[in-house]
């Protein structure tokens, strides 16, 4: 990291950063210099993830006003904020039809109208399946979007462990419900291709997507899986 820069940030800082070890400084400065940070300030966005999926939404029609659509891992809530505009789940736009939308999280998420959050909810449970269904009353799931991640441990075969963990339990739930778009947040991994292709087995299509505002230097992308077959595909 170049020092200079590191100095000018530095000095910018508020005081209670300082003294900060260099890879949280790193951090700050890497947020500092990315212009997505800028914009989701500007334009209310409770972080800059919102972007990942407004460019994909844009790219690929995910979200239609209307639409019942699952938000896991969705803490602080700009993805959440992304679907309540695109399927009118707050009935703003009168000349829409008013989706529905519910946001889960380990952590607490803020409120926001529009979501039903399920907060300190871990979604790999049981239990958290059991909230969502009773959440939905009866609805017909449109779409699943999970950004969830989990901790890194620094370990990389065990974080790799970790995430494949969280995309098979969205996948389960997904073909559970028969969502018919599903979009998953996964990290690159020598374990995708099977994953791929056990997605393959109950969407139509499943590509890999990886929108502009994800970070290049990032492992992460998504998996995006549209058309949903039947419940009783061949390999179960
Ligand atoms: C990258 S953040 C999501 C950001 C969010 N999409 C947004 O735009 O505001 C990843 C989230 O996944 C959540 N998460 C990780 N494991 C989880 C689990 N097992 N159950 C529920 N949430 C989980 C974390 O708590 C974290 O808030």
């Amino acid at each position: 990291m170049n020092q200079s820069l590191i100095a000018r940030f530095y000095s910018k800082l508020p005081l209670s950063l300082k003294g900060r070890k260099k890879a949280s400084q790193e951090w700050l400065i890497r947020q500092f210099k990315d212009p997505y940070v800028e914009k989701a300030k500007i334009e209310n966005y409770r972080c800059r993830s919102s972007f990942k999926l407004i460019e994909m939404n844009q790219k690929y029609k995910l979200l239609n006003p209307g639409e019942t659509v699952i938000d896991i891992g969705c803490a602080p809530g700009s993805w959440s904020q992304v679907c309540v505009r695109a399927i009118n789940s707050d009935g703003r736009d009168k000349t829409k039809v008013k989706g529905f939308l519910i946001g889960i999280d380990k952590q607490q998420i803020y409120p926001l109208e529009g979501v039903t959050f399920l907060g300190n909810t871990d979604f790999t449970t049981q239990a958290a399946k059991e909230k969502i269904l009773k959440a939905l009353e009866g609805r017909k799931v449109t779409t699943i979007v999970s950004d969830m991640a989990p901790n890194s441990s620094g370990i990389k075969s065990l974080d790799q462990e970790n995430i494949m963990e969280l995309v098979n339990s969205v996948f389960d739930f997904s073909k559970n419900l028969g969502a018919n778009t599903m979009l998953v947040k996964v990290w690159s991994n020598g374990e995708l291709g099977k994953y791929v292709n056990a997605v393959k087995e109950y969407y139509e299509t499943c590509r890999y997507v990886k929108p502009d505002a994800s970070r290049s230097d990032s492992a992460e992308m998504f998996i995006l899986a549209r058309g949903f077959k039947s419940k009783n595909s061949t390999q179960k």
